[in-house]
């Protein structure tokens, strides 16, 4: 077993930390402020290549293999856990749906300019009554013709507000259950398509979270993704891949939050000492650090999985819901070390341990996560 990166993944890891470092940190703290949707950065992040990097080089992407993209999300989340859902939406849910299952027009049509941070992607499942029982959605996609006319309403959609295309999942036939929703790819222009004002939320402040309306929306036939009755099974492989990003987020914001307590602890006096000298903190950073190498195990490894194309559905569904539990534990005690200070928004901990907590809820809540790993277990 290789614990060790390759060069091609250590080489990610530095260009991507840099990026971060240089780009993401210093300005970060105000686009969260204006709860603003960070173009700036997003495009910057398109010139480096950083919205395709595990699309294949023939569809506009860098062709960089998965476990870098995941180091990559790592590496953004740890400056910005808005910027890394914003970049594991835009790829694994947003483009991986066409590149994967698109026809080739569908894929010439959107994947290079996707992968080249042109145009932005987004996933459409969750309505108000469906979150965690997905195959309940109600949203219809009626086929008329030439096209399909749409109703109903999407939540929670991230990059809602920005995406110029969603992979929407609509039931074209109630009778079949399951079989019987399918994808769609949706234009932003689509007539009959509204987006709703972005949502407040408790973290991710300038990512974008929108809802979306369906009155009559007419996606023309060819938008299909996939044969119809396909989009369930469609929506649960990309969410098999998903939560091995939103893994890497958590993980990036936990990684964050210990570094700023290993720091803190260093430099803070108290009692005539560093608090680092004091062993009640010592113990508090040291089963951190535990954490925070337990988590990234399980990360690499449902992305090792993923690459060698071995089933990862159980190990994706750990990995992030360890890590999750990781970031949200790592960042609550990060601010329990700032103390007083912690709690102010002066300093960076109170935005990790509010932005750790939606990990355990979004890509499936970490109870659903059990349910798929305890089928998977039985099965
Ligand atoms: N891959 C492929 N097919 C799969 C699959 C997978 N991982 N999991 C299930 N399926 C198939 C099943 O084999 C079954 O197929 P058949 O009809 O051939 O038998 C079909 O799908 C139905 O499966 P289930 O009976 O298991 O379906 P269920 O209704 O019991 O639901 C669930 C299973 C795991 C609870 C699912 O509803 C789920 O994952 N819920 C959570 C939804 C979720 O994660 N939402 C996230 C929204 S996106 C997001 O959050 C993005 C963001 O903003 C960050």
């Amino acid at each position: 077993m290789n614990f060790s990166l390759s060069e091609e993944q250590q080489m990610m890891q530095k260009t991507v930390r840099d990026f971060a470092e240089k780009e993401i940190k210093p300005v970060i703290g105000k686009w969260e402020e204006k709860g603003q949707f960070p173009r700036e950065i997003v495009a910057k992040m398109g010139e480096l290549g950083l919205m395709g990097i595990p699309i294949p080089e023939e569809w506009g992407g860098v062709g960089a293999d998965f476990l870098s993209y995941v180091i990559a999300i790592e590496e953004i989340s740890r400056a910005s856990a808005a910027l890394g859902v914003i970049l594991a939406v835009h790829t694994s849910v947003g483009t991986f749906p066409i590149l994967n299952f698109g026809s080739e027009e569908q894929k010439k049509k959107y994947v290079p300019a996707l992968a080249q941070g042109k145009m932005l992607g987004a996933f459409a499942l969750s309505e108000p009554d469906a979150g965690s029982d997905a195959a309940n959605i109600r949203t219809s996609a009626v086929r008329k013709g030439d096209h399909y006319v749409l109703n109903g309403s999407k939540i929670f959609i991230t990059n809602g507000g920005e995406a110029d295309v969603y992979t929407v999942l609509a039931v074209t036939d109630k009778s079949k259950g399951t079989r019987g929703i399918s994808a769609f790819l949706v234009e932003k222009s689509t007539p009959g398509l509204k987006i709703g004002p972005p949502e407040k939320k408790m973290g991710l402040h300038c990512s974008s979270t929108c809802q979306l309306f369906f009155e009559d929306a007419v996606v023309p036939q060819e938008n299909l993704l996939g044969k119809e009755g396909e989009g369930f099974k469609i929506a649960m492989s990309l969410l098999d891949t998903g939560r091995i990003g939103i893994g890497a987020q958590a993980l990036g914001i936990a990684q964050a939050a210990l570094e700023a307590a290993v720091a803190y602890a260093r430099e803070r006096k108290q009692f005539g000492k560093a608090i680092a000298e004091f062993q009640a903190i010592q113990f508090m950073l040291a089963d951190m650090d535990t954490l925070v190498q337990a988590a990234r195990l399980l990360v690499y490894r449902a992305a090792s999985l993923k690459m060698q194309g071995s089933p990862h559905s159980k190990e994706a569904s750990m990995a992030k819901m360890f890590a999750s539990d990781v970031a949200m534990k790592v960042t609550t005690d990060a601010v329990q070390i700032f103390g007083g200070y912690g709690y102010m928004r002066e300093y960076p901990v109170e935005r990790f341990m509010r932005d750790a907590k939606v990990t355990q809820i979004y890509e499936g809540t970490n109870q659903i996560q059990r349910i798929v790993i305890a089928r998977n277990l039985l099965k």
